[in-house]
């Protein structure tokens, strides 16, 4: 979620204002999202790199999560919304990690839309700590290297919970992706657009998902073997087949 200083500048605004409008665009996202029946969505909100901010900003960003959080959870709870929050809590205050472990625990058995937070999350850091928790939990490994593979690791992700995101959208006009999910988005449609964030509407979801639905997606394998799945593959393709869509 990219471009709310930018919105804000542009109309010789705060910063904060654009956050502010940034959170009304948040729900918006949430809403058409569970409407298009997406199971997944996930939103990062403020990375690793982002406490280099000034502390005004970074302290009106956390005040905007608390509030958010006591405001919205009850809604999402009603529709069916699971939240979920990746990301190293433990730099935040008490209080909010309280709201959200209770936010968490409270919606943990709803079905619908899974709404995952990303926050003072950064990829590396993902893969680190899922690679020391490995380490802790199956020390033999450390002396066999070799016997490390994926299904190893991606367990001890921090959204191991989640299948791997079939799109990913950057909005605010920069084409990076900024230490997201580095492991996760290896066959991720990427889709950037100029449009900040504040006013990234329905339409520009909808919009998204038209982009998608124009990809094809082959994990490796030729168009002529998507058109007819018999054509040849070799066993070698059965651990990509297995990815999720
Ligand atoms: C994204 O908007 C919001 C957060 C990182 C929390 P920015 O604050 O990065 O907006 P720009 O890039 O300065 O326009
Ligand atoms: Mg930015």
């Amino acid at each position: 979620m990219d471009g709310n200083g930018r919105w804000a500048s542009r109309r010789l605004l705060p910063r904060v204002a654009g956050h502010t409008r940034g959170v009304d665009a948040v729900r918006t996202a949430v809403e058409t999202c569970a409407r298009r029946g997406v199971e997944y969505l996930t939103l990062f909100a403020f990375s690793s790199e982002n406490w280099r901010r000034p502390a005004d900003e970074v302290s009106l960003l956390m005040r905007l999560f608390v509030v958010a959080l006591q405001r919205e959870v009850g809604k999402l709870h009603a529709n069916g919304i699971r939240l979920r929050v990746v990301g190293d809590m433990s730099a935040f205050e008490q209080r909010l990690q309280d709201l959200v472990r209770e936010a968490e625990a409270r919606t943990a058995g709803n079905t619908g839309l899974t709404l995952t937070i990303a926050a003072n999350y950064g990829g590396r850091w993902d893969v680190l700590q899922a690679t020391r928790q490995m380490l802790q939990d199956r020390p033999e490994l450390a002396s066999e290297p070799s016997l490390i593979d994926e299904a190893a690791l991606t367990p001890y992700l921090a959204m191991a919970y989640a299948p791997e995101p079939d799109l990913f959208i950057r909005t605010g006009g920069e084409q990076r992706i900024s230490n997201f999910l580095l492991w996760q988005l290896a066959y991720t449609e990427l889709y950037f657009t100029d449009c900040f964030w504040p006013d990234f509407g329905e339409a520009d979801v909808d919009q998204a998902f038209e982009f998608y639905r124009t990809r094809e997606r082959r994990f490796g394998r030729t168009s002529a073997q998507l058109v007819d799945p018999r054509v040849s593959s070799t066993p070698a393709d059965a651990g990509v087949s297995s990815k999720p869509g």
